[in-house]
């Protein structure tokens, strides 16, 4: 079963929960969070206390705050993140130098554990930990701005994480974030991603967000 996790770094930051929410009611499930240290990578988003504030929704309407974080050391701000209400939280393989007790230190704090990949990031830096995780994220664009073009090469990359995980009996969710369209959100999910973040195909362009997340519904036949 495929979900579907919108973005709100492309959502209208005036009135945040009101477009996040019509996300929701349109049948995505997850929210997903991404913050930007200006380090890790160019962009600066947001923190702990833009999770806060979704907090309330993600109460009314059962959802789940899955937060992405791009930042340097995240070992440090994991407890906020937990404390402002976060369900998921993933770190990049590339900002820990000991994942094993980033992501142990996740879960002591009673979250999901999930661990993103850089597109230039090889499957292998993955096999030790993967036991351990409760969601692996392959990005399909360098990290850092909403609204970038799906490389390519990452249909593969996906094919050969689905392997991975098969291979061990993982039941971790596979997620895919990046430039994930009704054009492009197929071919992720027939490689196996579970969790199709979508930023600006949700938010973005003239028609409104219900019909946008139909259309990703749609594309890979959830609707
Ligand atoms: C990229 C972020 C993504 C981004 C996706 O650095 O991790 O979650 O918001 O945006 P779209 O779907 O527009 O590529
Ligand atoms: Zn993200």
């Amino acid at each position: 079963m495929t979900q579907l996790a919108p973005s709100i770094l492309s959502a209208d930051f005036a009135r945040l929960a009101d477009h996040a929410r019509e996300a929701l009611a349109a049948g995505a499930h997850w929210l997903h969070v991404d913050v930007m240290d200006g380090h890790f990578v160019p962009n600066l988003t947001i923190g702990p206390l833009v999770v806060a504030a979704l907090r309330p929704l993600r109460d009314e309407m059962r959802s789940v705050l899955d937060v992405h974080l791009m930042i340097e050391a995240p070992d440090r701000y994991l407890a906020d993140f937990a404390r402002a209400g976060a369900d998921h939280l993933t770190v990049h393989v590339e900002a820990c130098p000991h994942l094993h007790r980033t992501v142990q230190a996740i879960k002591e704090l009673g979250l999901k554990a999930g661990v993103a990949l850089n597109p230039a990031t090889p499957l292998v830096t993955l096999e030790e930990i993967l036991p351990d995780v409760d969601l692996v994220l392959v990005m399909t664009v360098n990290p850092g701005f909403g609204g970038q073009r799906y490389i390519p090469g990452s249909t593969d990359k996906i094919r050969r994480a689905r392997q991975m995980l098969t291979r061990v009996g993982s039941p971790a969710w596979l997620q895919v974030d990046g430039g994930i369209t009704p054009a492009t959100a197929p071919e992720a999910a027939q490689a196996g991603a579970t969790v199709l973040v979508a930023g600006s195909a949700v938010f973005g362009g003239p028609a409104g967000v219900a019909q946008n997340v139909a259309a990703l519904q749609k594309a890979v036949g959830l609707a």
